[in-house]
C-alpha cells in the first residue's frame, strides 16, 4: 500500500493567499482515495456545489462614505470583530467545525490543527472519531468545544461527556444529521476505507451495547442504524448530564430547531455536513432565515457548509448567524504545511472578514445586518423593512 501522506512543508508556498489555494495545492499531498472521501460530498453533489453557489449569488453594497475612522458620530472605539458565545469572547466569529480522523492527511492529525487554534485564538470543535485522544486535544488547543456521536449505550456517552467536561471544553456539540453516513460516491469509487493505522481512540475502551440482533430481510440502515440513533428521551436525558452548553449540529428544519431548544439546547449550528449527507439539502445559509424566526434573536446559531471567504462569514452573519465554521480546509491545510498551514488558513479568513466587514461599512458585528446585501432572500426583506432596518 502506497504512503497515506506525503511529507508536509514546513514552510508556506508563496502561491497561496486564499482557502481555495489550499484545496487546489492539498490535492498533491493527499491520496486520491482520501482526498476523495475529504471533498467528495453525497450522491450527485448537489448539495456540495449549492454550498458555494448560494453564497456567490448573494451580492453585497459597498458603503463608500462610511469610513469608519473619521465618522464625526464616532471615535471608532466600538470598532471590532470580537463577539461574545455562551458568556466567552470569540476575537472573530470563527470556530472549527468537528473533522474527523485528521491523522488521514498528517501524522500529528487533531494535534497540529489544535497547536493552530490556539496561535490563532480560534475555538476547536474536536470529533467523537479523532485520532488522538479528546484530552490531549483540548489541552493542546486552550479552547475547544466537544462534538458527540451518539453512542448505542448511554454509559459510553456519559464516558466522553466527563472526558471533555475534565479537559476544559466549553460546549458539548451533538450531532444529529449523520445516524447513518450519506451515501459517498465519490470515496466508493475512488475505493475508499478507512486505513488500519487509523484509529477512533476516544470509543477505545467505552461500554458497548450488546449487538443488535436482525431479521433476515431487516434493514440494518432502518432497524440497525436508526434504531440506535438518539431519540427524544436520549436527548432529553443528554441535556441532564452536563451543564455545559449543549448544542446540536445538522439542523436544517425550523420545526427541529424549535423543539431542539424547548428541550433545553442552548445553540444549533445550521449545517448540511458540508454536503456530506442528504444530497439535495439546501445550502446552510438558505436554510438559516426561516431557523432564526423560528427560535428568536437569543439563540446562538453557528453554520457552516461552504464558507471559503470573509464575504462568506459576513453573508452568514447578515442572515442572523452568531458565528461560522469551517471544515475541509483544516484537512487542506494540515496536509500543506501541518499546524502553520491551519494557522494560516485562519488568517486568512480572519483577515478576510476584516476587509469584508471595512467594505461594507461594519465597524463591528452588531454593525453587520441584511441591510449589506443588495438581494436578501424575500423572507428577510419583509421583515427587517417592517423592523425599519434597511
Ligand atoms: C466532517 N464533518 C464532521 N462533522 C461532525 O459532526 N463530526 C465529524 O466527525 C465530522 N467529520 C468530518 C470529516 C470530514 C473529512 C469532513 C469533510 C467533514 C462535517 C464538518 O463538521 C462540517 O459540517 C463540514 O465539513 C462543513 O463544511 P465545509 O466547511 O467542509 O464545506
Ligand atoms: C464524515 C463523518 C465522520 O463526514 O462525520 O466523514
Amino acid at each position: 500500500m502506497t504512503h497515506i501522506q506525503t511529507q508536509a512543508l514546513s514552510h508556506i508556498p508563496s502561491d497561496i493567499v486564499s482557502l481555495g489555494d489550499y484545496e487546489r495545492v492539498a490535492a498533491d499531498f493527499i491520496r486520491r482515495d482520501i482526498l476523495e472521501y475529504i471533498n467528495g460530498g453525497v450522491a450527485d453533489d448537489s448539495t456540495l456545489s449549492e454550498n458555494r453557489s448560494v453564497f456567490d449569488q448573494l451580492k453585497l453594497y459597498n458603503r463608500i462614505i462610511s469610513n469608519l475612522s473619521s465618522d464625526p458620530c464616532s471615535d471608532n472605539g466600538n470598532a471590532s470583530t470580537h463577539t461574545e458565545l455562551f458568556g466567552r469572547t470569540l476575537t472573530h466569529p470563527l470556530l472549527l467545525s468537528p473533522v474527523a480522523h485528521q491523522q488521514l492527511v498528517h501524522p500529528q492529525g487533531e494535534l497540529a490543527t489544535a497547536e493552530a487554534a490556539r496561535a490563532m485564538n480560534t475555538p476547536m470543535i474536536i470529533s467523537t472519531l479523532s485520532n488522538t485522544p479528546l484530552a490531549q486535544i483540548a489541552k493542546t488547543a486552550e479552547r475547544s468545544w466537544f462534538q458527540l456521536y451518539w453512542q448505542p449505550h448511554r454509559g459510553a456517552n456519559l464516558a466522553l461527556i466527563k472526558q471533555a467536561e475534565d479537559a476544559g471544553c466549553e460546549a458539548i456539540v451533538i450531532t444529529l444529521d449523520a445516524p447513518v453516513n450519506g451515501l459517498r460516491n465519490r470515496a466508493q469509487r475512488a475505493g475508499f476505507r478507512l486505513p488500519d493505522s487509523i484509529n477512533e481512540v476516544n470509543l477505545m475502551g467505552l461500554p458497548q451495547a450488546p449487538a443488535r440482533e436482525l431479521n433476515p430481510g431487516d434493514s440494518i440502515v432502518l432497524k440497525g442504524f436508526m434504531a440506535d440513533a438518539p431519540n427524544m428521551e436520549d436527548l432529553h436525558w443528554l441535556r441532564q448530564q452536563t451543564s455545559l452548553p449543549l448544542l446540536a449540529k445538522g439542523v436544517s428544519h425550523p420545526a427541529d430547531a424549535k423543539q431542539l431548544i424547548q428541550l433545553g439546547f442552548n445553540g444549533l449550528i445550521i449545517s448540511n455536513h458540508g454536503g456530506r449527507t442528504l444530497d439535495t439539502l439546501p445550502a446552510s445559509i438558505d436554510l438559516l432565515p426561516a431557523i432564526r424566526q423560528a427560535v428568536g434573536k437569543d439563540v446562538p446559531l453557528l453554520l457552516d457548509s461552504g464558507i471559503r471567504r470573509g464575504t462568506d462569514v459576513i453573508k452568514a452573519l447578515s442572515l442572523g448567524a452568531n458565528a461560522v465554521c469551517i471544515g475541509r480546509p483544516q484537512m487542506w491545510g494540515l496536509a500543506v504545511a501541518g499546524a502553520l498551514g491551519v494557522a494560516h488558513c485562519l488568517k486568512i479568513l480572519k483577515e478576510e472578514i476584516e476587509v469584508s466587514m471595512a467594505l461594507c461599512g461594519c465597524a463591528n458585528i452588531q454593525n453587520i445586518t441584511p441591510a449589506i446585501l443588495v438581494n436578501p432572500p424575500a423572507s428577510i426583506h419583509s421583515r427587517a423593512h417592517h423592523l425599519g432596518d434597511m
